[in-house]
């Protein structure tokens, strides 16, 4: 497994050079090793786990160069090109490519949940760890940052029902933890994965409190 996973990330630090997304090489490699430590617990194929987080994102490398939606459905191609350069088996591949077209998956999207293989719930706990908590917070503002997105507006209002990815970016940072980042918690799939989304949304709770309150020159 390590070989396979050392001339994997190979590849994949190439097409990820570019990233100013907050999708970057250490993203990839934060989810997998958060996926290998919720898999520890609550089972399921390690590699399999391990091989999608490396993979995974790459729709976002395409969304960046064409500057245009690219779901996680949209780049299977790219990610097959990828998974042929190195050992893996056709039924290996075809369980890894499930795994990356549904790691996007929120209760509160339109679609909502519709998988149950452990290893699709698995990444997308840990994908979904990685967007909360201080990392989350950091990854935000670096998303804005580098495309031009306030960190709030107070006066546009917040509320949001449903989150589409592909309605383009929220008006604001700080609009964004509300319509997405702090419902994350309440999506996850592992016991495991609840118990550090819990820890984590506590940061990111505390974080946009302080926040607002400075905002407003209270604290
Ligand atoms: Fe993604
Ligand atoms: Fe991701």
């Amino acid at each position: 497994m390590n070989s396979i996973l050392s001339s994997l990330e190979k590849i994949i630090i190439k097409i990820f050079e570019a990233d100013s997304s907050g999708h970057d090489i250490n993203h990839l490699r934060r989810v997998k090793n958060t996926a290998l430590k919720i898999q520890e617990k609550e089972g399921g194929d390690k590699l399999i786990i391990a091989v999608s987080a490396l993979v995974h994102d790459i729709h976002r490398i395409i969304q960046n160069k064409t500057k245009q939606f690219c779901s996680p459905k949209d780049s299977l191609p790219k990610v097959r090109e990828v998974l042929q350069k190195i050992e893996l088996n056709e039924e290996q591949i075809k369980n890894i490519l499930h795994c990356v077209e549904y790691h996007e998956e929120y209760n509160f999207s339109k679609e909502g949940k519709t998988v149950s293989d452990i290893e699709t719930l698995v990444l997308q706990d840990a994908d979904n760890l990685d967007a909360i908590g201080a990392i989350g917070i950091a990854r935000t503002f670096m998303y804005g940052g580098s495309h031009s997105i306030p960190m709030w507006i107070p006066e546009i209002n917040i509320e949001k029902e449903t989150y589409d990815e592909s309605d383009g970016d929220d008006p604001s940072v700080i609009h964004h933890f509300h319509s997405k980042l702090l419902k994350l918690k309440n999506t996850m799939n592992t016991e495991t994965g609840k118990a550090m989304a819990n820890q984590r949304h506590k940061v990111m709770n505390d974080f946009i409190d302080q926040f607002k309150n400075e905002w407003e020159g209270f604290k």
